[in-house]
């Protein structure tokens, strides 16, 4: 990551070991093809790679190639930060950092967020999003829920923290499960202020229509 704040956001992305890996890929496409968007960080816990490979059937040999097997494209503004490395970029307030998503968020990390254990990266760069007052956002992934999980959800909002869960509408009338997914994502993004040309908005009376934004 530069040192210097670039012009654009510079967006966290975490993927975890939930399912749903197919939203991770959905996200890096967008902020990639996004021009607003200046830099992507890339952090995976070690079963959010498991998922990757196993519900999208993508392993990188060299994990920094894994954005370009992602998003399809060369990905040159995602950079893959492993997660162990604590000392990484990211892992500082002083990191010139927009917002970050955790998409998919299993339980797991929730419940780390939540009391603020930050032992990896990926955590860390979620405190530390929290202690700087920045948006975080959290598509966890989970049914159904227990109690643990509902209080998790409560501390993490109290923190200031967005709780998204990785529920597509259907209003639309998607027609295939990339499409579902896309909108939800397209919801996640309008949160951290970059609201998609593609995303469908709903006009009252039944219909909806994708949103075209003001130049
Ligand atoms: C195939 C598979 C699917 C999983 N799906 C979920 C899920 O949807 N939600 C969840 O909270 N945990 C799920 N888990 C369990 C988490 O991966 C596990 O709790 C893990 O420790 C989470 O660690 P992480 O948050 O660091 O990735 C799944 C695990 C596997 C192997």
């Amino acid at each position: 990551m530069a040192k210097n704040k670039p012009v654009g956001k510079v967006i966290t992305v975490g993927v975890t070991g939930a399912s749903g890996a197919i939203y991770a890929r959905a996200i890096l496409r967008l902020l990639d093809a996004d021009k607003r968007v200046a830099r992507v960080a890339l952090v995976a816990s070690e079963i959010g790679l498991r998922l990757i490979a196993t519900e999208l059937g993508i392993v990188a040999a060299d994990p920094k190639k894994l954005p370009a097997l992602l998003t399809g494209t060369s990905a040159k503004k995602i950079e893959y930060l492993p997660n162990k490395d604590v000392g990484a970029s990211i892992a500082s307030g002083s990191a010139p950092v927009d917002a970050m998503v955790v998409i998919p968020c299993s339980a797991g990390t929730l419940a780390a967020i939540s009391v603020g254990i930050a032992d990896d990266l990926l955590a860390r760069a979620a405190d530390v999003c929290l202690k700087e007052r920045r948006p975080l956002v959290l598509c966890l992934r989970e049914t159904p829920l227990n109690r643990i999980h509902i209080e998790n959800m409560l501390r993490v909002t109290d923190a200031g923290a967005i709780v998204m869960p990785a529920m597509p509408a259907f209003y639309y009338g998607p027609k295939t499960i990339e499409d579902a997914v896309e909108q939800f994502v397209c919801r996640v993004l309008a949160q951290i202020g970059l609201p998609q040309e593609t995303q469908y908005r709903w006009e009252g009376g039944g219909r909806s229509r994708k949103w075209k934004r003001e130049t």
